[in-house]
């Protein structure tokens, strides 16, 4: 949780993790709190408490990672996680155009194997990451699939992922307030994204199946659906 004195404080994802200590964020302008984290210069004060939650469980085998959006935030040190333990990784990266892609440098480091799709087609293959995924799984058997981004996008490969019996795991975004399961605010039915997840596997997704991809709750309460 990252507070912004006299702001806000809001959730983030860790983008890089290291032992030593130093550890970053990646953030987008798109609110009051971001924007001014964006305004922020060297030497001001942010507070951070945490971390919270869950992070992915890695796995080894062949592994296809779909992220779109800020939702590549934690998969790139996942996927930097993994290259020790995983014998192929597919990286697919999802965006409406070239101007929302980030960190394709960093994940071309460790993954020798990225796939980017551009609903616009400004950059690598035109069309929708869920479909061109849907392409590569049909023709190979992969152990585990990994998710961030719009949860439209984690639904369809959810649903893609029990279709083919692929275990699967996804980091779902709610309202956090607390971080630490008391006030209620990211429920999504029997769990609260801040305790439970925010990662998910395909197991606990199917008990949350009239609320997963329909629906997330706003400050107040109100269902807004995606
Ligand atoms: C587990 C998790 C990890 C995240 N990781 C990242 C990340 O790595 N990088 C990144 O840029 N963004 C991340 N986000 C999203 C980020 O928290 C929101 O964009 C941010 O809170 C917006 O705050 P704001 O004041 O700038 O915008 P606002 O104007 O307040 O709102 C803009 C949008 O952000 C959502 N939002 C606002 N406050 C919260 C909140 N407390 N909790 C959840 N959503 C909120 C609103 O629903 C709205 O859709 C993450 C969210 C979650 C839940
Ligand atoms: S944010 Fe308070 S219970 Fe999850």
């Amino acid at each position: 949780m990252v507070w912004v004195p006299g702001v806000d404080e809001v959730p983030m994802s860790l983008s890089s993790i290291s032992v030593d200590g130093v550890s970053s964020i990646t953030v987008a302008d798109v609110g009051e709190a971001t924007k001014m984290l964006h305004q922020k210069k060297v030497g001001e004060v942010v507070g951070v408490r945490g971390p919270y939650g869950n992070g992915f469980a890695l796995t080894g085998g062949n592994v296809m990672i779909v992220g779109g959006g800020t939702g590549l935030t934690p998969l790139v040190p996942l996927a930097e996680n993994l290259v020790k333990l995983s014998s192929k990784i597919v990286f697919m990266v999802g965006a409406k155009t070239r101007d929302d892609i980030f960190f394709l440098d960093r994940i071309g480091t460790v993954v020798p194997e990225v796939v980017v799709t551009t609903e616009d087609g400004s950059y690598g293959l035109k069309g929708i990451v869920t479909e061109l995924a849907e392409q590569i799984l049909e023709k190979q058997k992969f152990d585990m699939i990994y998710a961030c981004g719009p949860e439209q996008m984690m639904f369809k490969m959810f649903l893609l992922a029990k279709r083919l019996n692929t275990p699967f795991q996804a980091s779902l975004e709610r309202y956090i307030r607390c971080g630490i399961g008391i006030c209620g605010s990211c429920c999504m039915g029997e769990y609260r994204i801040c305790r439970d997840g925010p990662v998910f596997s395909g197991e606990q997704l199917g008990k949350v199946r009239n609320e997963f991809g329909l629906f997330k709750r706003e400050v107040d309460g109100s269902k807004v659906n995606f």
